[in-house]
């Protein structure tokens, strides 16, 4: 499995507050090189299927309400241990938990709205990755 890459969404609320340029220089000032994106929008089913995972958590339905509620930004991220890093520079999933200076911290608004995503294994980042992309649209 190679761990030198990781999938990420920039969320309705970064999006609609504006935040798409800062976050994506925050990204690349880190180290990451971008090799897949796309502007799009999760349907309430696409946003179901995505995060099947949490299906019996209580916030269930209110994620997948908020993760449609408008366009989002997708991303492949390219980075040696890229997953562990990139989570370290989005911090804490409640940005009332996150460190200064992450994106969570600078652009997040709440648990749910909190800006962006960023895969938690190497195989979740595969498997998210391609939830979005085809194999023509990597590189
Ligand atoms: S993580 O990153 O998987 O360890 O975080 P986790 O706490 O398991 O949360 C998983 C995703 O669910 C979102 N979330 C919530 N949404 C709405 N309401 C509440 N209370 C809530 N708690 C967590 C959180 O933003 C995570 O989304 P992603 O897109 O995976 O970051």
């Amino acid at each position: 499995m190679e761990n030198n890459k990781t999938f990420t969404m920039i969320k309705p609320d970064a999006v609609r507050n504006g935040h798409i340029g800062a976050i994506l220089n925050h990204i690349t000032k880190g180290g990451f090189k971008i090799t897949a994106m796309k502007y799009t929008y999760l349907t309430p089913e696409k946003a179901g299927e995505f995060y099947a995972v949490h299906k019996e958590r209580p916030f269930y339905k209110d994620l997948v309400g908020f993760m449609s509620s408008g366009p989002i930004v997708a991303a492949i991220l390219e980075k040696g241990n890229a997953v562990a890093d990139f989570r370290t520079l989005i911090g804490a999933t409640d940005p009332s938990k996150a460190d200064e200076g992450t994106v969570r911290k600078l652009y997040a608004e709440s648990i749910e709205a909190n800006a962006v995503h960023g895969s938690d294994s190497d195989e979740n980042a595969a498997i998210e990755g391609s939830f979005f992309f085809s194999a023509f649209e990597k590189f």
